[in-house]
């Protein structure tokens, strides 16, 4: 079965990526600070999550945190840093009991301590759920993957476990974070800004595209099912032509 066949069958995307964007603006409209945002955009993240079994999303992937984001203010970058340690500590046992699988993606070199140890607990205690598949891109950027995964395949020609002829699409797929998982069929991006920002660039070749303009602590599970509706009646061609009717 191709890839057009399958569309054909399902029309809910299997994997969607999202941009969670608009969390500073959000907490600036209330006179909060920026991490007062972040903190309502955790809240949604739990809410996205529960509701993809109900949407038929099998594969959820989120950004929490680039390789440019490294450039905002010290508070900001801490503060990020302190909410993604609470969130793994504070949901890691719904996310056992939901049968959420869980997979970090991202170079891990530059994150603390604390927190690789706890991403690699909460991946491990997940490895056996398949309900949903959450993946979180933490200090993610796709150009600093692509560079990450030719090291290690240069690595690889150099020590002739692999031969330089033989690298194809599937081989570059293979030494990506994402090796594992399909290609996401839908990415979406709070807030209004119309930008791919680094997110997933070999992986989105054929992706759709929903740029919208509620802000992430507003992206509730019922805008997030109005998304989910309107990709079903996109007409997805893979650079295919439709068959002619008869
Ligand atoms: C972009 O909004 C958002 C981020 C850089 C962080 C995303 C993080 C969360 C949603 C927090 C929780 C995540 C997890 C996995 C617990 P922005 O700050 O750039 O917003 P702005 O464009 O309005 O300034």
């Amino acid at each position: 079965m191709t890839q057009v066949d399958i569309q054909a069958e399902v029309t809910s995307p299997r994997h969607v990526a999202i941009i969670m964007d608009g969390n500073g603006r959000w907490a600036q409209r209330r006179g909060q600070p920026r991490l007062f945002g972040h903190r309502a955009g955790a809240k949604r993240v739990r809410e996205i999550v529960r509701a993809c079994p109900d949407l038929g999303v099998k594969y959820l992937t989120i950004f929490a945190f680039s390789t440019e984001n490294w450039k905002r203010s010290e508070t900001e970058v801490t503060g990020l840093m302190s909410l993604f340690r609470r969130y793994i500590t504070k949901e890691a046992r719904a996310l056992v009991e939901e049968g959420v699988r869980v997979r970090f993606i991202g170079d891990r070199g530059r994150l603390d301590k604390k927190l690789i140890k706890l991403m690699n607990e909460l991946e491990e205690m997940t490895a056996h759920n398949d309900h949903v598949n959450l993946t979180i891109a933490l200090n993610y950027g796709g150009r600093d993957e692509l560079a990450r995964a030719s090291q290690r395949m240069a690595q690889d020609i150099a020590s002739g476990a692999l031969q330089p002829d033989a690298v194809d699409e599937e081989t570059i797929t293979s030494y990506l974070d994402t090796s594992i998982l399909p290609d996401p069929d839908l990415v979406i991006r709070t807030s209004g800004e119309m930008r791919v920002s680094n997110f997933l660039l070999w992986q989105s070749a054929y992706a759709e595209y929903d740029f919208i303009d509620t802000l992430w602590p507003d992206f509730s599970s019922e805008v997030f099912a109005d998304v989910i509706a309107r990709f079903s009646g996109r007409d997805r061609r893979f650079g295919t032509v439709k068959p002619a009717a008869e």
